[in-house]
C-alpha cells in the first residue's frame, strides 16, 4: 500500500457521482477546460458534453491506454506530466481533483500565467469542491481578518482572534490570501 502523499497522488482512483456533478454544474458552455490528472477520462468526457473544448492530462499512459478510444471530437487527450507540461493558450478552466495534491502551488502559478480564469478543484481543503478565482487579487495575511483563510499555495487554515469577535459569517467566508504562516513564499514578492 502506498504510503505518502506523494505517492497517493500518483494512484488513479475515480470520485463520487456528487463530486463529479459539483464539477460540471460550474462547467459553462464556452469554456475550454483543462482536466489535470484526468484518469481514465470518466469525468473528461463529461466535461465534453458542456464545455467548448477540453485538454485532458494524464501521465498514467497504462490508464490511458483502455479509455482512450472513440473519444469526442471536442476532447484533446495527452499523456503527459502536469508538472512539466505547459498550459496551453485559451484555457479558461482547469480541473484538479486529487485530495492529496502537493503541487498546488505549481499548478496555480502556471495556470495564473496562462491567463487561465478559474480553478475548479477538491485539491485545497481536502473535501468538496470549490471553484477559485485564479485571477481575483489576493490579501497579505497580516491583514486578512480573524476567520477561515486558503492560501494560493494549497494550505487552508483559520486565522485566530478574540473570541468575542466569532460569528455565523465567520464559518463561511473564506480569505484568499498569498503568504499564510506555512508557505512562506509569498506571491506578492
Ligand atoms: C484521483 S485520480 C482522479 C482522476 C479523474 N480526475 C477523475 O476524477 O475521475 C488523479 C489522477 O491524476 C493523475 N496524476 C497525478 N499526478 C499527475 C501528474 N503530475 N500529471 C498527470 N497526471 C497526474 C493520476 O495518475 C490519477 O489518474
Amino acid at each position: 500500500m502506498p504510503a505518502t502523499a506523494r505517492e497517493w497522488e500518483s494512484i488513479w482512483a475515480p470520485y463520487d457521482e456528487p463530486t463529479y456533478n459539483q464539477v460540471l454544474e460550474l462547467i459553462r458552455p464556452n469554456d475550454v477546460v483543462l482536466e489535470i490528472g484526468a484518469g481514465d477520462l470518466r469525468l473528461a468526457r463529461r466535461l465534453a458534453y458542456i464545455a467548448r473544448e477540453v485538454i485532458a492530462w494524464e501521465m498514467q499512459t497504462a490508464v490511458l491506454t483502455n479509455a482512450a478510444h472513440g473519444l469526442p471530437d471536442n476532447l484533446a487527450v495527452y499523456a503527459v506530466d502536469a508538472r512539466r507540461a505547459a498550459v496551453p493558450k485559451g484555457v479558461t478552466t482547469a480541473v484538479l481533483l486529487m485530495r492529496h495534491c502537493q503541487h498546488f502551488h505549481l499548478y496555480a502559478n502556471k495556470l495564473h500565467s496562462a491567463g487561465c480564469q478559474r480553478l475548479i478543484t477538491n485539491a485545497r481543503w481536502g473535501m468538496g469542491v470549490e471553484a477559485i478565482n485564479l485571477q481575483v487579487p489576493r490579501m497579505l495575511y497580516t491583514t486578512t481578518p480573524m476567520g477561515w483563510y486558503a492560501c494560493w499555495c494549497g494550505a487552508t487554515g483559520f486565522k485566530p482572534g478574540p473570541a468575542e469577535y466569532l460569528n455565523p459569517e465567520l464559518e463561511t467566508a473564506v480569505h484568499e490570501v498569498v503568504d499564510c504562516p506555512s508557505c512562506r513564499h509569498p506571491l506578492a514578492n
